[in-house]
């Protein structure tokens, strides 16, 4: 990815992504003032893709006729949309993401990743992301949620296949069924929390919505789908790929088994490094305007590269080096802005916990295939299919 973004680049600080089917013509910014210029001050981009529409076609879209359509064409999830929407949908969780809230679940997520080793110790092997990285985000997410332990592993099912952007017609269309069945699962949950409210964040949502109305139907459902979506591919993609590029450099690991008080200022690395999000922030243009001498037409979507942004060698210092005593690191792996990622304190505190405990323990990993063998996922995000690891 490093030689990848630098001759992107190297192109120039938008480039042209071209056409997405039914979606519309996409551009990629690739420098970091100008990702972060667009991410605070978006005027005249929305994140709102309704109010692209006319009223019929706004209408059309009401009367949805595949899960596919409600989900690309309805979502109302605080990502989505531009205060003052967001302000409320975002104020309606945020008190469930504050650093004093995180902290509080410090020792449960300490006891599931030590169960986590535990199970493996003794095996010598391990698959990263299916016995370690996957697990523990998975199940904070969900508790914090108030999700059945039972219902888990049916997820990565769903947003693996989300993840995976579709190109041809049937593609799309393949993926018609699982929505549905994703969608159906959370309406389940819906009223299920409705007979029997909890203290986890979905009752917290459906109260809202029936008790003081503060939120649409599709509302609620959206916002269900974001908070387990960015639960899911994210933190372990962290984990999994900052354990690969520490195993890759093995001074720098070596220097944090010496002083483990380098933990912190590793993960800011790791997030700047090979942080899991290629491009963020979907900024559909509301009128044709010219950014970076390119002409850009209302309806298309500038998207932010953050990892281009991180290895702009304009803000730091050998960007291509991981060096994990850097300092004040001001990468925008969780973006920046009022869509600044609402999880990434829990996601910091994860991954510290799991990297942290992982290379105490098992202080002697190793890839068990050549790097050149892993196979990774060609989509928005920077995963990994599996990471066999051996001790
Ligand atoms: C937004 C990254 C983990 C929830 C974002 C954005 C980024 C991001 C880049 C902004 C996207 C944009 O502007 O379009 C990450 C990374 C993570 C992570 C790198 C892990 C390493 C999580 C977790 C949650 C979460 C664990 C918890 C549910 C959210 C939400 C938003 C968001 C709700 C939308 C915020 C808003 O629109 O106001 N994340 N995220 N993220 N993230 Fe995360």
């Amino acid at each position: 990815p490093i030689r990848f973004y630098k001759q992107l680049r190297e192109q120039g600080p938008i480039i042209d992504l071209g056409e997405y089917p039914s979606i519309g013509k996409f551009w990629l910014l690739t420098r970091y003032e100008d990702a972060i210029a667009l991410l605070k001050d978006p005027h005249p981009f929305t994140r709102d893709r309704l109010k692209l529409l006319s009223p019929e076609e706004k209408e059309q879209t009401t009367r949805y006729h595949s899960a596919l359509e409600q989900y690309v064409l309805q979502r109302r999830d605080m990502l989505a949309v531009d205060p003052p929407d967001h302000t409320r949908l975002r104020k309606l969780v945020a008190k469930a993401f504050t650093p004093r809230m995180i902290e509080q679940m410090r020792p449960r997520m300490q006891q599931i990743v030590d169960e986590l080793i535990n199970a493996v110790e003794d095996k010598g092997k391990i698959e990263l992301i299916s016995e370690f990285a996957y697990p523990l985000p998975i199940t904070v997410i969900c508790e914090m949620l108030g999700i059945p332990a039972r219902d888990r592993q049916q997820f990565r099912h769903w947003t693996q296949l989300l993840i995976v952007p579709p190109q041809k017609p049937e593609e799309f269309a393949a993926l018609n069924a699982p929505l549905e069945e994703f969608i159906s699962y959370i309406q389940r949950l819906i009223e299920e929390k409705h007979q029997n409210p909890g203290d986890d964040i979905i009752s917290v949502l459906v109260q809202a919505r029936e008790q003081e109305d503060k939120l649409s139907e599709n509302e609620l459902i959206s916002s269900i789908f974001l908070l387990i979506v960015a639960g899911h591919e994210t933190t372990v993609n962290l984990i999994a790929n900052g354990v690969l590029e520490l195993l890759l450099h093995p001074d720098q690991l070596q220097l944090l088994q010496q002083d483990p008080s380098l933990l912190p200022s590793t993960i800011e690395e790791l997030l700047r490094y090979t942080g899991p999000i290629f491009a963020a922030g979907s900024h559909w243009a509301m009128e044709d305007t010219t950014l970076y001498g390119k002409q850009i037409r209302k309806g298309d979507i500038v998207l932010v590269g953050l990892t281009a942004a991180n290895l702009d060698p304009d803000v730091f210092e050998h960007p291509e080096k991981l060096d994990i005593t850097r300092e004040e690191n001001k990468h925008v792996a969780f973006g920046k802005g009022i869509h600044v990622c609402l999880g990434a304190p829990l996601a910091r505190q994860e991954s510290q916990i799991a990297i942290g405990t992982l290379i105490r323990r098992l202080p002697h990993l190793r890839l068990a295939v050549p790097p050149e063998q892993l196979v990774w996922s060609g989509s928005k995000f920077r995963a990994l299919r599996s990471l066999p690891l051996e001790f």
